[in-house]
């Protein structure tokens, strides 16, 4: 991929001309638009794989659009989706591919990684995944004594935690099941402590998920688990037991789950082409297909397999990734935004914010072009939201009336599970509302005359803020499954533009190791001048291990 994007961006002709034309769009308000337009709803909006997206609500014109779309052509979109389907390297700096697409791809049509076809493991963990859920679900997977599990903690962080936790929340209301789910990242014991305090030892099933199986605190969370089960046992033989039924491992790394006490046979693969907040479509994905079973699993991923066919084969002035991503680089680039924010009117959709944080932030928050060059432009944005209707009586005060404004993404779902239809209709309303008076705004002219002008200033909402509206008919497993595609092609897309490589996370591996030497120093002496300056610590760290000693 090194080779492909030689250009800066900055001097590509389009990037210089959205420069220009964004100057003209500053002075123009949407209402306006709207007003001189009567299509522009149908001009900006797209249907794919299930999901309705309408971007009428952006700071732009027909000419804002093809300018983007030439920003895309110059950078070469078009190469790197196919470099990314067909398994080349697209993570430059671990040397690999990002396979997650054939992690749903339907077909056993051959992709090579290494000379080898990884196809028939694909499957062959999803088969595996069957059985296990199968058996499950089936009350046929017993514990210790002999009873059947009743609660399944899944212990992992990160993409190993917030996949499989938004998805099993998320669809809810297909659990079909009398199993109870738990998930456990936290390395707050408090978090595991809560958890397990409410399980009863004899009936619990532990998914440990970790890549690496090295993530300090899935280890340190699951070897609680571990000794939680052995001391509920009364013979040696019972804790053996325990642990051969009671733990399932997912990861990278075999032998570290075994040598952890985990028995080979319930040890599901993961891949280093699947990175790990690219990873709920894999085994990691085992809480949620024994939450909803299978077939329903196999509906998520084919609804994720949608949206791949649609970014594949769309031309990219209809393509629903492409056009979010081009969106997304408006407003940070040509309009210096910070932050972008999505608003899920699902409660079902409360830990989305979380996971698109992760998949977004953790992918594009880079400041090294893939060819080591420093990018001289802004990359990923701070990714925040909330599940709503919650924060309309809260933040939206600011989304509203701030000195800064943010893109935004409303997320509605036109058909809930549940029989109050009329309250449905009313969530959605809501979300309407927001999107309309955001681009509307108030101006002083529409506020009744008030004694004193401060008066009616203070009412004055200035309006123009943009947005996009994601609309799902239902929130099914198909409908989720294509939206979570939507928002990784999104960020891939964007990762194109800006030259960077979303698939890799130094940032976070300096946090991972810095953490070990710290725990040491918190046990070691540090407290006499001498030690202290043998470490070689900055006075702030240094002076906040001797503060707790
Ligand atoms: O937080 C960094 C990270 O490496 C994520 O990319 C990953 O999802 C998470 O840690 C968990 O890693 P593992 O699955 O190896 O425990």
């Amino acid at each position: 991929m090194t080779d492909i994007n030689k250009t800066n961006i900055c001097k590509t002709r389009a990037w210089k001309q959205l420069a220009k034309h964004a100057q003209q769009i500053e002075k123009l308000h949407m209402r306006d638009l709207f007003q001189t337009d009567s299509q522009r709803f149908n001009s900006f909006s797209i249907e794919a794989a299930g999901i309705f997206l309408d971007y009428s609500k952006n700071r732009i014109t027909q000419e804002t659009f093809a300018l983007l779309m030439q920003l895309a052509e110059d950078t070469n979109v078009t190469t790197h989706r196919e470099v990314l389907f067909s398994g080349g390297i697209v993570n430059d700096s671990e040397q690999r591919p990002a396979l997650h697409t054939a992690l749903r791809s339907p077909t056993s049509a051959s992709i090579k990684v290494n000379e080898s076809d990884i196809m028939p493991d694909i499957h062959a963990a999803l088969t595996r995944m069957r059985d296990i859920s199968d058996k499950l679900r089936r009350g046929q997977w017993l514990g210790f004594h002999g009873e059947a599990i009743t609660d399944v903690v899944n212990i992992g962080i990160g993409g190993s935690d917030l996949g499989p936790r938004m998805v099993t929340r998320a669809l809810q209301p297909y659990a079909d099941t009398a199993l109870r789910m738990h998930f456990v990242a936290n390395i707050d014991p408090a978090d595991i402590n809560d958890t397990l305090a409410e399980l009863n030892p004899a009936t619990t099933l532990f998914i440990i998920s970790s890549k690496s199986f090295s993530t300090s605190e899935t280890i340190n969370n699951a070897t609680v688990a571990k000794e939680w089960l052995v001391q509920a046992c009364s013979t040696p033989q019972q804790a053996q037991t325990s642990l051969s039924q009671q733990c399932i491992a997912i990861t990278a790394q075999t032998e570290k789950a075994i040598k952890f006490g985990v028995e080979a046979s319930n040890i599901l693969p993961l891949w280093d082409w699947v990175g790990g907040r690219y990873s709920v479509w894999s085994a990691i994905g085992l809480p949620v297909a024994i939450a909803i079973g299978m077939d329903r699993f196999t509906e998520l991923l084919a609804g994720a397999h949608a949206m791949d066919a649609h970014f594949q084969r769309a031309p990219l002035t209809e393509n629903m990734p492409v056009i979010l991503a081009l969106l997304g680089i408006w407003y940070r680039n040509f309009f210096a935004r910070q932050t972008h924010t999505i608003l899920p009117y699902a409660q079902y959709l409360a830990d989305l914010p979380a996971y698109l944080q992760q998949l977004d932030m953790e992918s594009n928050g880079k400041c090294v072009q893939r060819n080591g060059a420093p990018a001289s432009y802004a990359t990923g944005p701070v990714i925040w939201g909330h599940v709503e209707s919650s924060g309309q009586h809260a933040f939206h005060q600011l989304l509203h009336q701030g000195t800064d404004w943010q893109p935004i993404d409303f997320i509605a779902v036109v058909k809930g599970q549940h029989t109050q239809a009329e309250q449905q209709r009313l969530a959605y309303a809501n979300c309407l509302s927001q999107s309309r008076a955001l681009m509307l705004g108030k101006q002083s002219d529409e506020i009744p005359p008030q004694a004193d002008d401060s008066l009616t200033q203070a009412k004055v909402i200035p309006g123009n803020r943009p947005s996009n509206t994601i609309v799902l008919n239902e929130l099914s497993p198909h409908t989720l499954g294509a939206l979570l595609a939507l928002y990784e092609h999104k960020v891939f897309v964007q990762s194109v533009v800006w030259n960077i490589n979303p698939f890799d996370q130094w940032g976070v591996e300096l946090g991972k190791t810095i953490v070990h030497d710290i725990l040491k120093m918190l046990t070691a002496d540090t407290t006499s001048p001498k030690k202290a300056a043998k470490i070689q610590l900055d006075s702030s760290t240094l002076g906040l291990l001797n503060y707790i000693k």
